[in-house]
């Protein structure tokens, strides 16, 4: 029987909602899945066949302790997805890469450590927000006339130690919402809506996640062309999953993110989705 270790993170233990129909896809397909925390020190990872990231959301604040973490269980089993996507994928400068191969991503502006917090364009409206985040942490929306307090979090971000980007704010998602197409074992299976969730003039979230409103979602030709893309650009085979969100805009769909680490699947939007996964991982397994 196979041991999977499905990590989470203390800070989201009861969080995860797709932790339960993955524990109940798991016990169907006889799987011996169980739920721990990747920072948890009293655990032996070496007595799981696989560790499966699933929601280890806080290593956004604790990225080099994350890494080694996960080069670490890389030793002793096998991490999924594995450790040179997991460097890769969390770091958003990927974007700038994918952007180069020439992926349709949204326009961005990089401010490392040691440049200036207003070297960024006149934008009319505009998001700035950490290259390495999730749960929309640290991401705020500025309107032109607001850039003195956008380079005051610029600044902010950087004197924490983090990276920037800043993006032209694509205002058709207001209406129409983001896009996120989930893939396992490089197959599309379903997709997602997610309402827009950086309301103008607010505060970037002091939650472990800003709260989303989801629902399922029927993709567009376009956005599945390029979730194809995106996947194809890829500098790895296609992962066992993966998530592309994406935004629309007045030229079509543009490239948000790609999750190869820790995406939320939303497994309770598509009937059959959790054990098309486990299927996917057994498979990858045997
Ligand atoms: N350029 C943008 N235009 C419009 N909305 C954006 C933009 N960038 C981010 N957002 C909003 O902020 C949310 C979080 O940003 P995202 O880049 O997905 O980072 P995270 O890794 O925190 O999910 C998105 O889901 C979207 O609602
Ligand atoms: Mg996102």
């Amino acid at each position: 029987m196979l041991r999977i270790a499905l990590a989470t993170a203390v800070a989201a233990f009861t969080l995860d909602e797709d932790m339960d129909p993955l524990l109940a896809a798991c016990a169907q397909a006889g799987v011996a899945a169980q739920r721990v925390a990747w920072d948890d020190p009293t655990v032996s990872w070496q007595r799981f066949d696989a560790v499966l990231l699933r929601s280890t959301w806080d290593y956004t604040d604790r990225l080099t302790e994350f890494l080694a973490w996960c080069e670490r269980v890389s030793t002793q089993t096998q991490l999924i997805n594995p450790l040179a996507m997991v460097r890769w994928n969390t770091d958003k400068r990927y974007l700038g890469e994918l952007g180069r191969a020439g992926v349709p991503v949204i326009e961005t502006c990089y401010l490392g450590l040691a440049d200036a917090p207003d070297d960024f364009p006149a934008f009319d409206e505009f998001v700035l927000k950490p290259t390495v985040g999730a749960g929309s942490r640290g991401a705020r929306r500025f309107v032109a006339d607001e850039r003195e307090a956008a380079v005051a979090h610029a600044a902010a971000l950087q004197a924490q130690g983090r990276e920037v980007m800043v993006q032209p704010y694509l205002a058709q998602v207001d209406s129409a919402g983001e896009t996120a197409l989930l893939y396992f074992a490089g197959a599309f299976s379903h997709a997602i809506r997610k309402g827009p969730l950086l309301p103008r003039g607010s505060e970037a979230t002091r939650a472990l996640f800003a709260p989303e409103q989801i629902s399922a979602r029927q993709p567009g030709e376009a956005e599945l062309a390029l979730a194809e893309r995106t996947l194809d650009a890829l500098p790895f085979d296609r992962p066992l999953y993966a998530r592309v969100d994406l935004l629309p805009s007045a030229d079509g769909p543009r490239l948000l993110e790609l999750e190869l680490v820790e995406p939320s699947l939303f497994f309770d939007t598509a009937p059959g989705a959790a054990q098309r996964f486990v299927a996917a991982l057994g498979d990858a397994l045997r």
